[in-house]
């Protein structure tokens, strides 16, 4: 089965041709970062007119790259939420619209469902034909714990096989990947955050090292406050958030005898004076991040004695919470698996996979299908 997916939940546009619901034959993404960029975080108003300028040259591109002529898709598929409302009407309208002109069945897809499936995609070569839908060599093994991390979600979910989830914990402030961006527009450190922090850690890690020093003190160079929440699996980052900027502002004003309060120059200020170390500060922010998410992780993965974890959202990609879950997880035998990083941020291939194991069950929708900004799994 091919299908068309369709995602334009935010700032990205993308589309892609996906065979039953792991073998990818094309995936193209329009990003709008540098566009935001400029505003240090993504404006609902441009993101929407964006993904309408692109959508359809992406859509054009996919089918291209897939080799594929609309004979050969069996089914479209576009994300209805949760997202930015403007942003997730242009491709629902652009799915719907494709399926009802090449009278093909339409689905739409739970953003966050499609952040997990993504653990389904491959590159490998796709096989003739596919002997059951439920299972491939190579798939997550059910029940499985899922911590989805992105720019607006930090969840914890038990999946105990296609299609059902039960929501075990979630961020009761900020989510993982909000955080992120925040902290790197308080270090002006510019966005997406995620990456530039990473970045930022990895530098002060590979100074150390030049300096014959322990890794770890980069890591602990600055103390932060860890949000346990113990007896729960919720997560909160918005107090490590806070610290995070009270330090930043601090240390310059100690420097300068004055008050900064446009702390987005708090990069510019650092790089002049050398101080503080923007990168020991980004270290010790990941580090506080990545505690919690992985400590949490490995807990509830042992209560619920599940077979494997495996991440989703664009946090996943983060290198640090890999290798640190990575560490909590093999002691105690549960496989971990992440997908790559492609995969980890906004895209259709993850669309179009989720929607196959919906079509697989016969379940369809019709074309009156409104977005769903706050949807939840
Ligand atoms: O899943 P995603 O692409 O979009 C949403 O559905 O929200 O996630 C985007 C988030 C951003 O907050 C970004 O800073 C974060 O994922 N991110 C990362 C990394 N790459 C992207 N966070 C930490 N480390 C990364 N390497
Ligand atoms: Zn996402």
């Amino acid at each position: 089965m091919l299908v068309l997916g369709i995602e334009s939940s935010c700032d990205e546009t993308g589309a892609a041709i996906v065979k039953d619901g792991r073998y990818l034959l094309s995936n193209v993404v329009a990003s709008q970062i540098e566009i935001h960029n400029r505003y240090g975080g993504v404006v609902p108003e441009v993101a929407s007119r964006q993904q309408l300028a692109t959508i359809i040259p992406v859509v054009e591109t996919a089918l291209e790259q897939g080799g594929c002529t609309w004979a050969d898709i069996d089914a479209v598929a576009a994300t209805y939420g949760p997202g930015l409302a403007g942003s997730l009407l242009v491709g629902l309208t652009v799915g719907k619209t494709l399926a009802l002109a090449c009278n093909l069945p339409f689905l739409g897809v739970n953003h966050l469902e499609a952040h997990i499936y993504a653990n389904w995609l491959r590159k490998d070569v796709a096989p003739q034909k596919v002997e059951d839908w439920r299972y491939q060599e190579g798939d997550p093994v059910f029940p499985l714990l899922c911590l989805v991390v992105s720019g607006a979600h930090s969840e914890l979910v038990l999946v105990p096989e296609h299609g059902h989830y039960e929501l075990l914990g979630r961020t009761r402030d900020d989510a993982a990947g909000e955080a992120f961006d925040k902290v790197a527009r308080i270090l002006g450190l510019g966005y997406p955050g995620g990456p530039a922090i990473q970045q930022a850690a990895q530098d002060a890690e590979a100074e150390l090292q030049q300096q014959g020093k322990p890794l770890k003190l980069a890591r602990n160079a600055y103390r932060l406050p860890r949000a346990w929440l113990r007896g729960t699996y919720d997560f909160s980052f918005s107090g490590l958030k806070t610290a995070m900027l009270h330090l930043a502002e601090g240390a310059v004003e100690s420097q300068h005898r004055k008050q900064v309060s446009q702390y987005t120059r708090m990069g510019e200020l650092a790089a002049q004076h050398g101080l503080p170390n923007v990168s020991l500060l980004a270290a010790s922010f990941q580090e506080a991040a990545v505690d919690v998410l992985a400590v949490k992780t490995r807990l509830a993965a042992q209560e619920y004695q599940v077979k494997q974890v495996v991440l989703a959202g664009g946090v996943a990609a983060n290198a640090s919470l890999r290798a640190r879950l990575e560490q909590e997880l093999s002691p105690l035998h549960i496989r971990l698996n992440y997908p790559p990083i492609e995969f980890c941020t906004d895209n259709a291939a993850m669309i179009a996979g989720a929607a196959f194991f919906h079509l697989c069950r016969d379940e369809r929708h019709g074309l009156d299908l409104d977005v769903q900004p706050g949807l939840s799994l």
